[in-house]
């Protein structure tokens, strides 16, 4: 697979001395949906900004599409496009003058913007609300159309900084439905950062975990999950009266079984190496031998949430919430200084 970016040892310092990014190497294949996941001020956005040129790094070999960063700006600004974490719309404009100012900004003709903003606009389903002031439209359609704008020059690869935090679950599966086009029909490279834990786990073919400035983990979600432990067997027994650490031995001897323990309400939680699809059979075999009866049995895999937890310490939720609070005073903010 060629890659499309390249990262090695990024560092950024800001002149206040807050070092955000702290030596981070990473490459994304073209055609890839990448996930940057990590707390509050981890680095996700300095990364980003990076990477798109908007921001100087401290120190870093940088490269998108193999040319170097800060040697060929212009390049770099034609071959990515960026959606920021605050929506840069104009709620004054229309949807439709939105995206003719970025299309001058990328010096496009006015023939060539014309075109290419009424197909991203159908794209985004939202060409029907083109001559609407943006100030009328939804939080979801201000994304959309947010994204939309990053479009207009056709980028080969697109930076969206939290795309979909603060939306509701349908209208961020929208934004992810049209990512997902994105790569699809136009091979793009997507490179997204997210506190969306499901969302990442379904959408990113890898992702990157950031905290305090470094990567503490970068792999398939598939391989993360499975490289923090085995999945969790969840049983009740009946008839077991009296027999209980005789059943927990026999139950550790199984094969793959690494750790048996009674929960407070009488389940056994069963801690497996392999797939607990293939232990539960061999479980439900030693009762029968043992004449005890399973009355209940369930199955928990590790989610990425668990992967997130494990490597930052704190759970995503807490600070998913947070987020939210933060980003809806700073948008009451930019309202209230266009006096809203
Ligand atoms: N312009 C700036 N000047 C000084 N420090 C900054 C600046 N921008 C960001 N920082 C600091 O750099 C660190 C990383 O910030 P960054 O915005 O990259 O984090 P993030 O991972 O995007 O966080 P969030 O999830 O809140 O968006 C934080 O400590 C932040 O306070
Ligand atoms: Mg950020």
């Amino acid at each position: 697979m060629q890659t499309a970016i390249e990262v090695n040892d990024l560092v950024k310092v800001y002149k206040n001395g807050v070092r955000a990014v702290d030596g981070v190497s990473f490459h994304v294949g073209r055609g890839e949906i990448f996930g940057l996941l990590g707390p509050n001020g981890a680095g996700k956005s300095t990364t980003i900004k990076i990477l798109i040129g908007l921001l100087d790094p401290t120190a870093g070999d940088l490269r998108i599409n193999g040319v170097d960063i800060r040697r060929h700006p212009a390049e770099i600004k034609r071959a990515t496009g960026y959606a920021a974490q605050e929506t840069a719309i104009d709620d004054r404009l229309t949807g439709w003058e939105n995206i003719t100012l970025q299309g001058r900004f990328y010096h496009l003709s006015g023939r060539e913007i014309r075109v290419r903003a009424t197909e991203v606009l159908e794209m985004f389903n939202l060409y029907d609300r083109r001559k609407h002031l943006t100030a009328t439209y939804s939080g979801g359609m201000l994304k959309r159309l947010d994204i939309a704008c990053a479009l207009i020059h056709r980028p080969q690869i697109l930076f969206l900084d939290e795309p979909t935090l603060g939306l509701d679950v349908q209208t961020r599966q929208v934004i992810w439905d049209y990512v997902e086009q994105l790569r699809t029909e136009h091979e793009m490279t997507i490179f997204v950062t997210t506190h969306y834990m499901e969302e990442a786990d379904v959408l990113c073919d890898r992702v990157a975990i950031i905290d305090n400035g470094e990567i503490a983990a970068l792999d398939t979600p598939d391989a993360l999950k499975a490289g923090i432990g085995g999945d969790v067997i969840y049983v009740r027994f009946s008839g077991i009266d009296g027999n209980e650490s005789a059943l927990q031995s026999r139950i550790g001897a199984v094969s793959h079984v690494r750790q048996v323990k009674p929960t407070a309400d009488g389940t056994y939680r069963v801690i497996v190496e392999q797939a607990g699809e293939e232990t539960i059979p061999q479980l439900f075999m030693l009762c029968e031998q043992l004449g005890v009866t399973i009355d209940a049995v369930s199955l928990k895999k590790p989610s990425l949430d668990d992967v997130y937890l494990h490597f930052t310490g704190h759970a995503m939720r807490d600070d998913t919430e947070n987020h939210e609070a933060h980003m809806k005073a700073r948008f009451m903010r930019g309202r209230a200084r266009r006096g809203k």
